[in-house]
């Protein structure tokens, strides 16, 4: 193990509090205050560790980096390497899969078809549960065992549960969680079963099962991990680092994510955020987040934004409208009324970025596109490379710059999608709330379907052939 030398700053956990981030309130509160909004004025929590106080951003780059040679669990995660940012002592017993250390691959027939020279993608669908959850969750349920609560609760729309219940199996934590019934891949939900997580599918939507878990969190055994959770956060900021590191601590031009519940947007520009405030990096990259056209709300505010109001120190509106029927096959990003829009927001307009959505057909043939890369990715991963494509087309990505997708879950989460698309069988049920009658049908624009072919050589060369 590699021990603190001594040039390294005080680890941020000596000073970090919880702050409400609404200007006009800025209350803050310990690191043990088992809360989730702010008690005096129900704004938004997040932890402030003071990062501009610590000194020496040089020595402790050298530092995280002398630790990838290390055997320790903690220099291994892709998250607790880079402790001294994180609000936790020295002392406290992490509960890790190893997460993190996620690749960065050059996609070259991606970048061709957004009209970029380069594109990068950096995949957190490698992580142990499959997908970017993993990070935010290991320091979520640290702080939950931390806390002594017996069991960890979240509303998803699978992911996270399936991360929940892996991190709390780890910590030998109950979890309970909060499905939106016949909503949520079926590849998703048998991991959280799998995990021995209690699974409870509601009957509403994920927006209903948010809310539940506002009513739940007051019970005093019950900790809740969705990202309303500042500490989850935390875990999932050092994506940011870890992307700086992986780039050399040479940021991309663009970072562009899916948007649901927004967390991991809010975590990413907090990241950023905390290299830049320690010299870490030069400049912040243009944060940009991309929605499902049906499950867009945020998108639909930033386009009624004038620019006077697009700035860097811009206030940030007071309410968002909320989508009362969230339609999307991307059913990860289903939701309408986003728990963590202002964190979000706050980000993309320090960084100078964009929040816009994209359709069902750009989402399906983009992630087409990007599995022709070698890669696989599950849908809403895929409103990245499809909203990459429509920036370039407004200029507001330029063709030479360097632009990061991050890919936030594995092709193996929502297998059937990828199946329909590919036999052309995709179709979203619109439903009467939906505002349509006529299930609208999704043209395989890439599709790749198998062949039926007799049990011959011939056969098989002249289908080859065929494809040549
Ligand atoms: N991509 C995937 C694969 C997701 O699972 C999610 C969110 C997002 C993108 C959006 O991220 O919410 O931080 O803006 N999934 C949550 C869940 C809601 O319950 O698994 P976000």
């Amino acid at each position: 193990m590699i021990r603190k030398s001594s040039n390294v700053a005080e680890p941020a956990s000596a000073r970090a509090v919880q702050r409400c981030i609404v200007p006009q309130c800025g209350a803050f509160y310990g690191t043990r205050d088992r809360i989730y909004v702010c008690p005096k004025c129900g704004g938004p929590l997040e932890v402030d560790c003071s990062i501009s106080a610590l000194s020496d951003g040089q020595a402790l780059r050298r530092f995280w980096e002398a630790r990838s040679s290390s055997r320790e669990p903690r220099d291994i995660s892709g998250v607790w390497r880079y402790r001294e940012l994180l609000p936790f002592d020295d002392s406290v017993r992490v509960v890790t899969l190893l997460e993190g250390n996620t690749p960065i691959f050059d996609a070259p027939r991606s970048a061709n078809y957004c009209g970029l020279d380069v594109l990068r993608l950096k995949h957190q669908g490698c992580n142990p549960t499959g997908s970017f959850k993993d990070t935010g969750m290991s320091a979520a349920v640290t702080q939950a065992a931390l806390l002594g609560a017996r069991t960890v609760v979240c509303a998803s729309t699978g992911n996270t549960a399936a991360s929940l219940a892996a991190y709390a199996a780890r910590a030998g934590l109950q979890a309970l969680i909060l499905l939106p019934s016949g909503q949520i891949s079926p590849a998703k939900l048998a991991q959280s079963m799998d995990y021995g997580a209690l699974v409870c599918e509601i009957e509403g939507n994920f927006d209903d099962c948010m809310r539940l878990i506002q009513e739940l969190g007051e019970n005093p055994s019950i900790y809740v991990a969705n990202s309303i959770n500042p500490f989850r956060i935390e875990g999932q900021k050092t994506v940011a680092f870890e992307m700086a590191n992986q780039c050399n601590w040479q940021v991309p031009d663009h970072v562009v994510v899916p948007g649901g519940n927004m967390g991991n947007s809010s975590a990413l520009g907090k990241g950023f955020a905390e290299l830049l405030a320690l010299g870490l990096i030069h400049k912040l990259p243009k944060l940009s987040i991309v929605q499902a056209e049906g499950a867009s709300p945020l998108a639909r505010l930033f386009a009624t934004l004038p620019a006077s109001a697009t700035g860097p120190d811009s206030p940030l509106p007071d309410s968002l409208a909320i989508e009362h029927h969230p339609r999307t096959l991307a059913t990860a990003i289903k939701i309408g009324a986003p728990v963590s829009w202002k964190k979000a927001l706050r980000a993309v307009l320090r960084s100078g970025g964009r929040v816009i959505s994209v359709t069902e057909q750009e989402i399906a043939d983009a992630k087409a596109m990007i599995g022709r890369d070698g890669i696989g990715c599950e849908p809403a991963s895929a409103t990245t490379v499809a909203g990459i494509k429509k920036l370039v087309a407004a200029r507001h990505i330029q063709r030479g710059e360097s632009v990061m997708a991050v890919l936030t879950g594995h092709v193996l989460k929502d297998p059937d999608y990828v199946s329909a698309y590919h036999r052309g069988t995709l179709t979203l049920e619109q439903g009467e709330k939906g505002g349509g009658t006529e299930p609208l049908a999704i043209n395989g624009a890439f599709r790749n379907s198998p062949r039926r072919v007799e049990a011959s050589q011939s056969a098989i060369l002249k289908v080859l052939e065929e494809q040549r």
